[in-house]
């Protein structure tokens, strides 16, 4: 018989509460994946006319993401509101309002990908409301360090459909199996390699990295003599690293002062899934997961994978 995401309830101290929710973000990658196979003969390829809060074109899929997982986050009944990259304001969910737990989400993450049939993703978090239950929920409730983080993970739209996760016992990745119509455990407690892979970014902005991070680069290769690839999605480029090992990094740059990742719904749950997995995330000197997050929509450079390689570079 198949491992489904029902082991999730097993797993932990929080393995039991999390299941719905992470059932929840099961069932929007499988619709949200529907809707990216089939965008094209719709005339959902394409920009939205709009911008987030962030004053990035909004794709008409960002939004369409970012609509249907809102619903199924409300769908499971254990989720009081949503931060999301396509929303300025937190979300409350109004007929849950109670409920213990936030959701953090970038909807449908590497939107430059969509029109060439390059792979996106979802990447999530699930934090504890720090307000009283009997409070509306407020957007501190989602500034919470990595620390409290009590769930994370992504979704990957490739050439399958993965969701890799965890609860803070291990790393497991469920694939999508069309036969079954549900995610089945494909690869049990992932642990990324202590070395090898490859080096990950967007090389082109090199010449305005700050921080010292070109002549890093430059030596971290003279040292590990890694190859390079890049997607372009940080779903896809973090799912190979964390396979393959490596390293991904987003540095400060000039037009990005503060970093170009999001620090509640790229960062910190990348950060939550790499340590889970044995390897180490880092931003600014310290741990993605000690950064007391300011803001929703805050932005920090990214250091992320292997152990070894992430020293090598930052060294
Ligand atoms: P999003 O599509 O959610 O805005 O995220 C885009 C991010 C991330 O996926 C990726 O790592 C990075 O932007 C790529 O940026 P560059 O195009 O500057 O390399
Ligand atoms: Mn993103
Ligand atoms: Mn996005």
């Amino acid at each position: 018989m198949p491992t489904t995401l029902n082991k999730i309830a097993k797993q932990g101290d929080n393995g039991a509460t999390m299941m719905p929710i992470i059932q929840g973000v099961g069932r929007a990658a499988i619709e949200i994946a529907a809707v990216l196979r089939g965008a094209v003969f719709r005339g959902a390829l394409g920009g939205a006319g709009s911008e987030n809060v962030q004053g990035e074109q909004q794709q008409m899929l960002d939004v369409l993401s970012d609509e249907i997982f809102l619903d199924e986050m409300r769908s499971t009944g254990f989720v009081c509101a949503v931060g999301s990259e396509e929303q300025e304001e937190l979300l409350v969910i109004e007929e849950y309002s109670h409920a213990d737990y936030l959701v953090l989400v970038d909807p449908l993450d590497g939107s430059s990908n969509l029109d060439v049939d390059g792979p996106v993703g979802t990447i999530f978090s699930i934090v504890k409301r720090k307000t009283a239950n009997s409070e509306r929920p407020h957007v501190s409730d989602t500034l919470q360090s990595g620390q409290s983080v009590i769930a994370a993970g992504y979704v990957l739209y490739g050439p399958s459909l993965m969701m890799v996760c965890s609860v803070g016992a291990g790393v497991d990745g469920y694939t999508f199996n069309p036969a079954s119509a549900r995610f089945e455990l494909s690869h049990a407690d992932i642990r990324i390699p202590e070395t090898g892979g490859y080096y990950s970014v967007n090389e082109s902005n090199k010449d305005k990295w700050l921080d010292g991070m070109g002549d890093n680069l430059d030596r971290m290769k003279i040292e590990t003599g890694l190859g390079m690839r890049y997607v372009g999605a940080m779903v896809a480029d973090m799912h190979r690293t964390l396979l393959k090992g490596g390293v991904f990094l987003y540095p400060a740059d000039e037009k990005n002062t503060t970093g170009k990742l999001r620090l509640l719904y790229e960062a910190i749950p990348m950060g939550f899934v790499m340590e889970q997995a044995g390897g180490k995330a880092m931003s600014n000197g310290i741990a993605v997961m000690d950064i007391e997050p300011e803001a929703l929509h805050q932005r920090v450079p990214v250091y992320l994978g292997s152990n070894t390689n992430v020293d090598s570079l930052l060294g």
